[in-house]
């Protein structure tokens, strides 16, 4: 299997801001590195606010110019007017992967009804795949875990 190279991007006012500690994007570099999960190499790993333009320029720069095979974003899913990761993602994706997303809240809705309340986009743009996880730590490791397997063949048809 090969390495793939993994972009985490935390999107959080809070975090961005210093005000918190950016524990989820944190902890899904390690499960990246360590867990074998998946296997991949973190090459960029950023925080920034929940602001539709500077994920939007973040993802695509990670895409077009980094060549990232996996981009995981964590945060910003949810209802509150200032969760705008969906929206970001949708506007830079060539074509949705919905599948990775209906897995993720099938799968979340078995541990918490709160699942609904998120809102994941997937998406390939160019030879990169977007897959979006909730804020927080315990619902972006479940949810990367539900796909993880699907991964590595993802990115081998992407590419
Ligand atoms: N999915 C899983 N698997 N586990 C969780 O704990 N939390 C939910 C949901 N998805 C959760 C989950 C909650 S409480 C919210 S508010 C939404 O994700 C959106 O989170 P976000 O706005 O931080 O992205």
């Amino acid at each position: 299997m090969d390495i793939i190279s993994v972009g985490v991007l935390t999107v959080s006012d809070r975090c961005s801001r210093g005000e918190a500690q950016d524990t989820s994007g944190a902890n899904l570099r390690e499960i990246v590195v360590a867990s074998g999960v998946i296997e991949g190499e973190v090459k960029k790993y950023e925080c920034v606010p929940d602001d539709l333009m500077v994920i939007k320029e973040t993802l695509i720069r990670w895409c077009d110019e980094e060549n990232l095979q996996l981009i995981l974003t964590t945060g910003g899913t949810g209802f509150s007017p200032r969760d705008l990761t969906p929206e970001a993602v949708k506007e830079v994706i060539e074509r949705e992967a919905p599948g990775l997303a209906i897995c993720m809240i099938t799968q979340s809705l078995k541990v918490t009804p709160l699942a609904m309340l998120s809102r994941p986009v997937c998406g390939i743009r160019g030879k990169s795949l977007i897959i979006t996880l909730p804020g927080s730590q315990k619902g972006s490791e479940e949810c990367l875990r539900f796909v993880a397997q699907s991964i590595h063949h993802a990115v081998d048809l992407i590419n």
